[in-house]
């Protein structure tokens, strides 16, 4: 078995049971939400617990490796090459009303490429997962993007990060502009799984602004696995740090990135 196997198999492991804790608090938080650092960024017992089941699976396993887990930060070794981006529960706005529209994110960088992948939705028990070279899977089965070459055809998906009250760079001008365009923009509110949807063709493109490592390492690979292309908005390279990403079955993604960056000011509307 390859090393990248052996990756992907113990974060498979981790998200399963990091997914069984998600099922077991749901719709019994009660008091349990708080916010964190802005309005509407809420963090549960749910998050943590989650957490802590990857984290004991990870460092069991590889107690070399460096870790950047959205709820603890950065823990071990930094230096290490290998570094995996954990989100233990995407989606915590809708896990908190019981929207059923979040998953568990494990992916792992090496030499800051995204190389190993797995998103797991525990309600509708899909497991996605993706290694470099080994191809992208659904529930095991092989997944790849969708075929559609046009955005008036193209379904869209996209998020709102929690700053969007505090910049006009909140991605609501690009949100109106593409709606405008295609056949649809859905905003799921879990990145891992927008990531994931682009992967197995249930939508077609994919971009945000604010994002986390941990939002989107997984599912990037499992972009790329699939037979799809992950850029920055401009379609030049994706750069983590920028918090920007542009993911798409590839056939659309010269147009979707020109319109991303010629988007017209709001005040353009009538
Ligand atoms: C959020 C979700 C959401 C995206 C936000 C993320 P969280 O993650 O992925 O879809 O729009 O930018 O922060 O806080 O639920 O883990
Ligand atoms: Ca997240
Ligand atoms: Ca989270």
């Amino acid at each position: 078995m390859t090393n990248l196997q052996i990756f992907l198999d113990i974060a498979t492991e981790a998200a399963l049971a990091a997914g069984a804790v998600l099922q077991d608090y749901l719709g019994k938080l009660e008091d349990a939400i708080t916010e964190k650092s802005r309005p509407g960024d809420l963090v549960t017992v749910a998050d943590k617990a989650s957490e802590e089941v990857i984290l004991e699976v990870l460092r069991r396993h590889f107690p070399q490796h460096s870790i950047l887990a959205e709820e603890s930060g950065k823990l071990g070794n930094q230096d290490n090459e290998y570094l995996w981006a954990i989100d233990p529960l995407d989606g915590t706005t809708n896990y908190a009303h019981q929207y059923p529209a979040f998953a568990v994110s494990i992916g792992l960088l090496i030499d800051g490429v995204p190389q190993v992948g797995v998103i797991y939705d525990p309600v509708h028990n899909e497991l996605f997962r993706a290694a470099t070279g080994l191809g992208a899977t659904r529930n095991r089965r092989s997944i790849k993007v969708s075929e559609t070459s046009e955005l008036s055809k193209s379904l869209l998906v996209t998020g709102f990060a929690y700053d969007r009250r505090e910049t006009s760079d909140n991605n609501y001008a690009e949100f109106c502009h593409l709606t405008h365009l295609t056949q649809g923009v859905r905003r799921s509110g879990s990145a891992a799984l927008d990531l994931a949807y682009v992967a197995c063709g249930r939508v077609d493109g994919y971009w945000e602004r604010g994002i986390s490592p941990w939002d989107v390492v997984a599912g990037v690979i499992l972009v790329q696995e699939a037979g799809g292309k992950v850029t920055a908005y401009d379609g030049t390279a994706f750069k983590i740090a920028s918090g920007r990403i542009l993911a798409t079955n590839g056939k659309i993604h010269d147009n979707l990135s020109c319109e991303l960056v010629e988007v017209p000011p709001l005040s353009s509307w009538k």
